[in-house]
């Protein structure tokens, strides 16, 4: 209970905008307009399963529409939301390969939204949780609408990030620095009702791995010393941590923050500089990892201080549990066994 009642995210946005005279509203537009999209996206989520029965799949539907498949669908979704509405002067998704302008037709503002729409789609067919991720970011250039540039920046100067995890209930978690908090939608009445209050990642919590273990034989030596490690036959570790991996980077990460633990992506030989995106994945997860007392890494360094180059940019990812992503990052050094937890 939260000792306020129910609470919707309108209200608690808005609540959280009172604490800023100054505050024009257009920033608490864009949140609400993201939770608007995390509904239409989650209805249509919804009813995946059912586009064969309904004769919806193949290349024209019934209404001799051209069928998309739901990862165009919700970035189309989360553009069209958010691209007349003024408060923005551009956007970046994962599923589109430059920089997006506002259309001429539409007035610019002062923010600009970066986001992968739909993440872990490869399990949707197994109606496995799939997500959304987001990032809020202030225009920085003097471009009048707007350039790349204002994507282009490292994820401590992101003024909110969040996640949506379309799972066996669809849930929204954000923070815009002051807290993470988590919604889940109630869809009889279509509003996301605050769950999850100032959500920390349990300390100490359960001991929880998240990795691709597949790509074992394409790991640095220090990678594999690492998951030996947690595993526990390096004989260093009684205990040997649990291996939980779904596969879907937002359903991995969200069961991580409630129960601890943390999910790797790491540099391969296959991928060098990692497979997950900067941008889109690594430094919005980051912001709420960190806001929730926990830790981001590139196995080297913070997450949160990356500068990126480029928009698609990758990179290696260590994230949830605090002391974990530390020994991971001792591992990564050479430390090896002798940097226990
Ligand atoms: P996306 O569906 O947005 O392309 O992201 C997929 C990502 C992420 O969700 C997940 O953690 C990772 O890919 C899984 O990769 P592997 O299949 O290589 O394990
Ligand atoms: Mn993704
Ligand atoms: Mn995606």
């Amino acid at each position: 209970m939260t000792g306020k009642g129910l609470v919707t995210i309108e209200r608690h946005i808005i609540e959280a905008e009172r604490e800023f005279p100054e505050a024009t509203g257009a920033f608490s537009n864009i949140l609400y307009d993201l939770a608007f999209s995390a509904k239409m996206i989650a209805r249509e989520v919804r009813r995946a399963g059912l586009a064969d029965i309904l004769g919806l799949t193949g290349e024209v539907n019934v209404q001799g529409e051209e069928v998309r498949k739901l990862d165009e669908f919700a970035n189309e979704v989360i553009f069209k939301a958010l691209d007349h509405t003024g408060h923005l002067c551009g956007m970046a998704s994962e599923e589109v390969e430059d920089f997006i302008p506002i259309p001429d037709r539409f007035p610019t503002g002062k923010y600009c939204v970066l986001f992968d729409p739909l993440d872990g789609s490869s399990n949707i067919d197994a109606n496995v949780s799939v997500g959304t991720i987001f990032s809020v970011h202030r225009k920085v250039s003097d471009h009048e609408r707007g350039c790349v540039d204002d994507c282009l920046q490292a994820g401590t100067r992101q003024v909110a990030a969040g996640y949506i995890v379309y799972g066996s209930s669809t849930m929204l978690v954000y923070t815009t620095g002051n807290g993470v908090h988590g919604f889940t939608l109630e869809p009889s009445i279509g509003e996301f009702l605050l769950s999850h209050p100032n959500i920390r990642i349990p300390n100490p919590g359960q001991r929880i791995y998240s990795c691709n273990e597949g790509n074992y034989s394409l790991w640095s030596e220090d990678q594999r010393r690492l998951v030996d490690h947690l595993k526990g036959p390096d004989g260093e570790n009684p205990k040997p941590f649990s291996s939980r991996y779904i596969g879907s980077l937002v359903a991995d990460f969200h069961r991580n923050l409630l129960y601890g633990g943390m999910f790797m992506y790491p540099a391969d030989s296959k991928c060098p500089g990692g497979k997950l995106r900067l941008l889109y994945e690594a430094a919005p997860l980051a912001m709420i990892a960190e806001h929730a007392g926990g830790a981001a890494s590139t196995g080297e360094g913070r997450i949160m201080e990356v500068i990126p180059t480029s928009l698609h940019e990758r990179t290696p990812l260590y994230i949830g549990t605090k002391e974990y992503v530390q020994m991971a990052e001792r591992f990564l050094a050479g430390s090896g066994v002798a940097a226990l937890v």
